[in-house]
C-alpha cells in the first residue's frame, strides 16, 4: 500500500503516473504564499513522506512549485515576526527551519525548485536548498534576498547554500544590496540552473530536470579561489568601503555582519552555517530590524488605504509643464497609463517631454517600451484631452486667482466621475475650491520634489471635499506605485509642518554660531538622508524661506537665511546658499565633530518635528500615530531605523514599553 498522503491546507500535494511527487504551495486564504507556521509545518510533513515514499520506491523525484499566479514565494510572513522577540526565540525557530532544509537537501530523490513570479528571502533560501532550480523568463519573475532592508541577512543558510553556487561576489552582493534579480542575471550567476520561456514550460522542464537526476553544478575553480585567503579579505575590504558609502555602520549594522561572517568562514561551509545562526540571531531581535520590519509594515498599511475596486483611472491631464507638472505626467507614464500635459509656455513642454524620455530611458528597458512610453505622453496646449481624463491634475504657478480660474474652466470641461486635483503646496482647498459650481469635487494630490525619487503622495482632502473623491485620489495615488497619506487640509499638510520647524531650528542654531557643518552632520548621525542646511539649499532657499514664513516659523527677521535670499544666494540653482555648490555636488567643509556632541545637537535638533508631530496628531491631521510615523518616513526620509519619530519619541519615554511594531 502506498505512503498516504499527509493532510494539507497550505500545499497541495499529488504523485503523477511518472512516480513525480508534486507540491504545489497555495497558502489557505492567502493572496501570496509566505513562510507561515502552518506552511513551513506541512512543508516538514511533506519531507517526511517523501523520505518514506522514496525508500519504498514509490516516487523518483520531488518537485516543489507555487499554485499561485502571483508567484513562488515571499519568505516570512512578516505578521509572524513577534515569535523572534528574543534571540533564544529566534534561535530555536531557525534551528527548525534548518533542520527542514537540511532534510530536503538530504533526499534520496532529485529535489527540483520551479519557480514563477516572486522568489524572495527565505523563498529563495528554501530553492537554494533544492538540488536543481529552474525559473522561467516572464516579467513577473524575480529572484532575491531583501533582508537587509529588514535590518537582518539570510538566516537560513541561505549565506552558505549562495556562495557556494554563485560565488562569493555575485551571491554577496546581491546579498548585500537586496536587489531583485531577473532570471537570466540568476541564471548567468549560477543561483539558479535553467531558464525556461514562460510558466507553461515550467512543469515539463521540472519533469525533466527529475528524470534526468539533475543537479547544481557549484561554482567553477576560479570562484573557488576568491573564497581563499587572501583574496576573501580583500573582497570584504572591498565590500565595507561600498557599503559605507550606502550606509553606517552604527545605524545598519546587518550588511557589516554578513561581511564579518564570509570574512571568518567564507571557505568552511559547515562552521559558516553554525556562525550564521550566532550572528543573525542578535540581529533579528534588536531594535533596529523590529524598526525596519515596522516600516515595512508601515508601507503595507498605506498601500492597503485604497479601496481596492471600482476606479481604475488610465488616463492622467496634467496642467503646467514646469518643476512638478512635467515630471508628474511622466512618472504617470511610466507606471503604464496615458497622460497629456499642458502649459501656456510651449517652451516649458519641450523641456518636459526631453526630461521626460531621460525618465524613461532610465526606468524603462527596451526601445520598444520606452518608445511606447513616449508616445503615451501627449503635449496638449490647447487642453483638448480634458474631457478624456480620468484624473485632471493642476501645477501651475502658486496664486490663487490663477488657479480658481483654471479650475472653473477645467469643471467645465472635465468628464463626470474623474477626479479634480492640485498639486498646491501652500494655499488652502477651500479657497481653491470657492468658485466652483461643485466645490465638493476638488482633492489635493500632493507631490514631493523629485517625484520619480519619493514615495509618498498627500492626498489632501479639504473641508468640503467629498469622501468618494479622496477614496478615487487615494486610488489613483496607489496606481502610481506611491504611498497614499490621506491629510486633513491645514498649512503645511503633514509633511512640511513637520519638516519647517526642523529646519528653522537648524537655521536658528547657525545664526548662533553653530558651525554649518556640525549641525549638518549631527543631523546625518541621528539618521535623516541629508542635513537641514544642505535639503534648504537643494529646496532653494527662497522656497524654504517662503514656507517658513508661511507656516509660521519664530527665526529672527534677520536670519542668515533671509539674508542669502536677499543676497541672491538661492542654494544649489544658483550655485550657493549655505553651501557653495559644484558640479551638483555642495563643498563640505573637513572637520570632524565629536561623536557625543553630534548625538546631543541631532536629538535636539529633531525635537522641534517631533513637538510638531505631536500636534499635528493632536490636531488630528491624519488617522493615527502610525499614519505621522508613516508620514514622516516615507516623506522626509526620517531615520527608518528608528521606526518613525512618534515610535521613537515613545521608545525614548518608556523604552521598555515601546511597541515592537506595527502588527
Ligand atoms: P513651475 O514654476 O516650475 O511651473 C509652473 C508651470 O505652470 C510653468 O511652466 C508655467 O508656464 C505654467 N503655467 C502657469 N500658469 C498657467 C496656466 N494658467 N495654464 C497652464 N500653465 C500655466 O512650478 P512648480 O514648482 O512645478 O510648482 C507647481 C505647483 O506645484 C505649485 O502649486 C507648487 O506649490 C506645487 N509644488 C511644488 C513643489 C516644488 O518642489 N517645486 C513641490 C510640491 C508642490
Amino acid at each position: 500500500m502506498p505512503t498516504p498522503l499527509p493532510t494539507l491546507h497550505d500545499w497541495r500535494l499529488s504523485v503523477d503516473y511518472e512516480g513525480i511527487a508534486w507540491a504545489l504551495m497555495d497558502r489557505e486564504g492567502e493572496r501570496v504564499n509566505s513562510m507561515g507556521r502552518r506552511f513551513t509545518e506541512e512543508l516538514g510533513e511533506i519531507v517526511k513522506w517523501a523520505e518514506t515514499a522514496a525508500i519504498h520506491g514509490e516516487i523518483k523525484g520531488l518537485v516543489l512549485m507555487s499554485a499561485k499566479p502571483t508567484g513562488f514565494l515571499v519568505g516570512a510572513d512578516i505578521r509572524e515576526f513577534s515569535r523572534f522577540a528574543t534571540e533564544a526565540q529566534v534561535k530555536e525557530v531557525v534551528k527548525e527551519s534548518l533542520q527542514l532544509f537540511d532534510s530536503i537537501e538530504k533526499l534520496p530523490i532529485p529535489v527540483v525548485s520551479a519557480i514563477h513570479g516572486f522568489c524572495l528571502g527565505g523563498g529563495l533560501e528554501l530553492a537554494l536548498a533544492c538540488h536543481y532550480r529552474i525559473a522561467d523568463r516572464e516579467e513577473s519573475t524575480r529572484l532575491g534576498f531583501p533582508e537587509v532592508k529588514l535590518g537582518i541577512f539570510p538566516g537560513l543558510n541561505g549565506t552558505v547554500r549562495s556562495i557556494q553556487l554563485a560565488g562569493p561576489m555575485d551571491a554577496m552582493t546581491a546579498m548585500l544590496t537586496g536587489r531583485m534579480l531577473r532570471p537570466t542575471a540568476a541564471k548567468a550567476m549560477g543561483l539558479i540552473d535553467q531558464v525556461v520561456a514562460t510558466h507553461h514550460n515550467l512543469r515539463w522542464a521540472a519533469r525533466k530536470a527529475v528524470l534526468q537526476k539533475r543537479r547544481s553544478k557549484g561554482i567553477p575553480w576560479w570562484k573557488q579561489m576568491m573564497l581563499k585567503q587572501p583574496v576573501r579579505s580583500l573582497l570584504a575590504k572591498q565590500m565595507r568601503a561600498k557599503t559605507a558609502e550606502k550606509v553606517r555602520e552604527d545605524h545598519y549594522p546587518a550588511p557589516y555582519r554578513l561581511i564579518d561572517l564570509f570574512e571568518q568562514y567564507g571557505d568552511d561551509p559547515a562552521r559558516m552555517r553554525v556562525a550564521e545562526t550566532e550572528i543573525f540571531a542578535p540581529l533579528m531581535a534588536s531594535d533596529a530590524s523590529r524598526n525596519l520590519r515596522r516600516v515595512f509594515m508601515l508601507s503595507e498599511m498605506l498601500k492597503d488605504e485604497a479601496p481596492k475596486n471600482g476606479f481604475k483611472p488610465q488616463f492622467v491631464h496634467v496642467v503646467g509643464a514646469g518643476t512638478m507638472g512635467g515630471d508628474i505626467a511622466a512618472w504617470c507614464v511610466v507606471c503604464g497609463m496615458q497622460a497629456s500635459l499642458q502649459d501656456l509656455d510651449e517652451g516649458q513642454l519641450k523641456k518636459a517631454l526631453a526630461r521626460a524620455k531621460g525618465l524613461f530611458k532610465r526606468q524603462l528597458r527596451g526601445k520598444a517600451a520606452i518608445d511606447a512610453a513616449v508616445a503615451r505622453l501627449i503635449a496638449d496646449p490647447k487642453g483638448r484631452y480634458i474631457k478624456h481624463a480620468d484624473v485632471v491634475i493642476e501645477a501651475i504657478v502658486e496664486k490663487l486667482e490663477v488657479k480658481q480660474k483654471l479650475f472653473q474652466d477645467l469643471e467645465a470641461e472635465m468628464k463626470s466621475g474623474a477626479v479634480l486635483a492640485t498639486n498646491t503646496s501652500s494655499l488652502s482647498i477651500e479657497d481653491i475650491a470657492k468658485p466652483l459650481k461643485d466645490p465638493g469635487r476638488l482633492v489635493g494630490i500632493h507631490f514631493f520634489n523629485p517625484v520619480a525619487q519619493l514615495p509618498l503622495v498627500e492626498v489632501v482632502r479639504g473641508e468640503r471635499t467629498r469622501e468618494e473623491e479622496v477614496r478615487k485620489a487615494t486610488t489613483f495615488v496607489t496606481a502610481i506605485k506611491k504611498f497614499p497619506l490621506i491629510v486633513k487640509s491645514c498649512p503645511g499638510f503633514l509633511v512640511n509642518r513637520v519638516l519647517t520647524p526642523y529646519m528653522m531650528e537648524a537655521v536658528r542654531r547657525y545664526a548662533e554660531g553653530t558651525p554649518r557643518d556640525k549641525i549638518d552632520q549631527a543631523a546625518l548621525k541621528f539618521g535623516m538622508p541629508m542635513g537641514p542646511l544642505e535639503l534648504m539649499d537643494l529646496v532653494g532657499l527662497d522656497i524654504a524661506n517662503k514656507v517658513g514664513a508661511e507656516l509660521g516659523s519664530s527665526t529672527p527677521p534677520d536670519n542668515p537665511l533671509s539674508r542669502l535670499v536677499q543676497a541672491g544666494k538661492l542654494g544649489k540653482k544658483t550655485g550657493e546658499g549655505f553651501y557653495v555648490w559644484e558640479n551638483g555636488k555642495p563643498k563640505r567643509g573637513e572637520t570632524k565633530y565629536d561623536d557625543a556632541e553630534l548625538d546631543r545637537l541631532g536629538r535636539e535638533l529633531i525635537k522641534p518635528m517631533l513637538d510638531e508631530c505631536e500636534r499635528a496628531l493632536a490636531d488630528k491631521i491624519v488617522a493615527n500615530a502610525d499614519h505621522v510615523d508613516a508620514g514622516v518616513i516615507f516623506g522626509t526620509g526620517f531615520a527608518p531605523f528608528r521606526g518613525g519619530p512618534l515610535h521613537y519619541r515613545r521608545a525614548q519615554e518608556a523604552p521598555a514599553a515601546a511597541a515592537p511594531a506595527a502588527a
